[in-house]
């Protein structure tokens, strides 16, 4: 069953808690939280205090998803804060295997995200210390972009690595996620997808999460 993770950084900011209890309500499992720094992505968005406002109003799985330089300098506030699992990435990270190793120690999941340049190859040896790898279908720093068509072999290549390796990580996609990208990435072996103006940018914020479920699942959707 493929997992939802709706991103945010779509919501509406002023009634943030509302469409956070709408997309726990309608079905998703995570909560996808854009992260950025203005030095790794071209954009700022949100740090740490805005997980520690929702945490108590939801049960759903925190993914906080890093765009910022030195992201091991906040694993421990974002941890205690609320972040059930944080995801760095590869790019950001000059000693990528201390950073992951903080994650698990410090009590979350600990994730590594790749951008769309990035060759799948450079979490080979790290793959033991993972629980999920990010695939970026679009580059990093804005919600609303499209899906780049050329990630799908990468997606297959990487879930093809986990399985080959007997890791049980999670293979998530994020960028670009809609009613007509979802079934082609779980296809091609992804398990979480993070979507954001697709949830958010519409009118009907659970109807939209059950659609793009029913697509990814291969359903007719519309
Ligand atoms: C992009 C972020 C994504 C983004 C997804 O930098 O990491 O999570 O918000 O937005 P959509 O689904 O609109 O592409
Ligand atoms: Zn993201």
């Amino acid at each position: 069953m493929v997992k939802l993770a709706p991103s945010i950084l779509s919501a509406n900011f002023a009634a943030l808690l509302e469409d956070v209890l709408e997309v726990e309500k309608a079905g998703a499992e995570y909560l996808h939280v854009d992260v950025m720094d203005g030095h790794f992505v071209p954009n700022l968005t949100i740090g740490p205090p805005v997980v520690r406002a929702l945490r108590p109003a939801s049960s759903m799985c925190f993914d906080v998803h890093l765009m910022i330089e030195h992201p091991e300098f906040y694993v421990e506030q974002f941890i205690s804060a609320g972040a059930d699992l944080i995801t760095v990435h590869a790019e950001s990270s000059g000693h990528l295997h201390r950073t992951l190793s903080l994650i698990r120690e410090k009590g979350a999941l600990a994730g590594v995200a790749l951008n769309p340049a990035t060759s799948h190859v450079v979490i080979e040896y790290i793959l033991p210390l993972v629980d999920l790898v990010l695939l970026m279908t679009v580059n990093p720093g804005f919600g609303g972009q499209k899906f780049i068509p050329g990630m799908l072999p990468k997606i297959k290549a990487v879930r093809k690595m986990l399985d080959d390796s007997g890791s049980g990580a999670e293979l998530q996609v994020d960028g670009g996620i809609n009613l007509d990208t979802a079934r082609a990435v779980t296809e091609a072996g992804a398990t979480i997808l993070v979507a954001g103006s697709a949830v958010f940018g519409g009118g009907d914020i659970a109807s939209a999460v059950q659609k793009l479920k029913h697509a990814a699942a291969g359903g007719w959707a519309r």
